[in-house]
This record gives structure tokens, C-alpha cells and sequence, in this order.
């Protein structure tokens, strides 16, 4: 069975990773949520955990067995790493190789690939910082799911909206191949 880690990011689009999880179950996949911070404004671990049927991480430093460097293990597991939806900051963080939290370490740590489907508001997609910073991870070989225009949660039309969820699926199940 493949191993599929899901990172959910601080958006309002997170409610959706419900959807995703059921489809990705439903077509054989495990699915392992790593969640930050943020993250769990917009979505509870319960309910992750519950549709996923694996422990949902978040914390590096509370785990009970302190000898599992976690990130490591789970980075290890990945057949696949998917964010979605994924935020201006991490895809910033991403491209600086910052690794302040746990789903940052897991990406950094690991070796399969990486898939990754913003969601935001279209000012900060289409600011410069954010395009240089999803240049600079292709560049490495990250690939993206590119949101589409649609309703915004800040009330207009705008592109930043996560990409349709037939097309993540489509996208996760072509990279797995
Ligand atoms: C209601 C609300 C919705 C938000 N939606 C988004 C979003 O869709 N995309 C985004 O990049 N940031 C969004 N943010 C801001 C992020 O939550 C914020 O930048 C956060 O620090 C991201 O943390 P993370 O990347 O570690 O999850 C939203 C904030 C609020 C209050």
C-alpha cells in the first residue's frame, strides 16, 4: 500500500482535505495527515484522524516515545508528499529551507516527491515574492497544482482558489505512478 503524506496548511480551503482524504482512502491509499499549527484553526485532528485512520501529527517535541525523531520517520514512510492547501508561508518557508515546525522537517527530510496545490487570496498569489518562491521550488523539482480563479474567502472572484479536487486526485495518482 502506498503511503501518502498529506500536509494540511493554515487556509480556509483546509475543510476540503476531508474530501481528499476520503477519495485517496477510498482508492487504496494510506493517508498520514501532518498538520501545522495554524492549520488546526481550520480543521480538527479528530476529524482527520477519524476519516484518515492514522494518528495525525503536528508536534515534534510531544511525542511519548522521545528516541522517534519523527520527522525522519515519517519522511522515511513517504511514498509521495502532497500539501494541500498550501499557504503563502509555507511555500515560502519551502523555498528558504526553513524547517521551524514538523510538516517543513518532514519535507526536508525526505526524498519522494512533493506535490503542491496552493490556496490564497490573489494578491498574495500573484505577488512577486510568492511567484519567485514557487519558481525556486520547481526548480528543484517540487511540483504545483495551480489554483484556479473562483470565490475567494475574502468575499471576491480571484485566482488562489485550490484547484478542483478531481484534478488533485488526478495529480497525486499520475505522481504515484
Ligand atoms: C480566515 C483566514 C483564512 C486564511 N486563509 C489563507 C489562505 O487561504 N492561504 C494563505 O496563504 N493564508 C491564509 N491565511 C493566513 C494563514 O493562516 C497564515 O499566514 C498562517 O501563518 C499560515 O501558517 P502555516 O503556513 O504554518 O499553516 C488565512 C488566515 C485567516 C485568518
Amino acid at each position: 500500500m502506498k503511503n501518502i503524506i498529506l500536509g494540511i496548511t493554515g487556509s480556509i480551503a483546509a475543510y476540503k482535505t476531508c474530501d481528499i482524504i476520503n477519495r485517496l482512502k477510498k482508492k487504496g491509499y494510506n493517508v498520514i495527515c501532518v498538520i501545522t499549527e495554524e492549520a488546526e484553526e481550520f480543521i480538527t485532528p479528530l476529524t482527520l484522524e477519524t476519516l484518515s485512520g492514522n494518528k495525525v501529527y503536528k508536534d515534534m517535541f510531544k511525542l511519548p516515545d522521545k528516541r522517534d525523531t519523527i520527522h525522519v520517520s515519517l519522511a522515511k514512510k513517504a511514498d509521495l508528499i502532497v500539501i494541500s492547501p498550501a499557504t503563502a508561508n509555507i511555500i515560502a518557508k519551502l523555498a528558504s529551507g526553513i524547517c521551524d515546525d514538523l510538516l517543513t522537517s518532514v519535507v526536508i527530510s525526505s526524498k519522494s516527491p512533493v506535490l503542491i496545490a496552493p490556496a490564497m487570496n490573489d494578491n498574495m498569489y500573484k505577488h512577486k515574492i510568492t511567484q519567485k518562491n514557487i519558481q525556486e521550488l520547481k526548480k528543484i523539482g517540487y511540483k504545483f497544482i495551480d489554483p484556479t480563479v473562483g470565490h475567494l474567502a475574502c468575499g471576491y472572484v480571484g485566482v488562489g482558489h485550490l484547484a478542483d479536487l478531481n484534478q488533485i486526485i488526478k495529480r497525486i495518482e499520475k505522481a504515484l505512478k
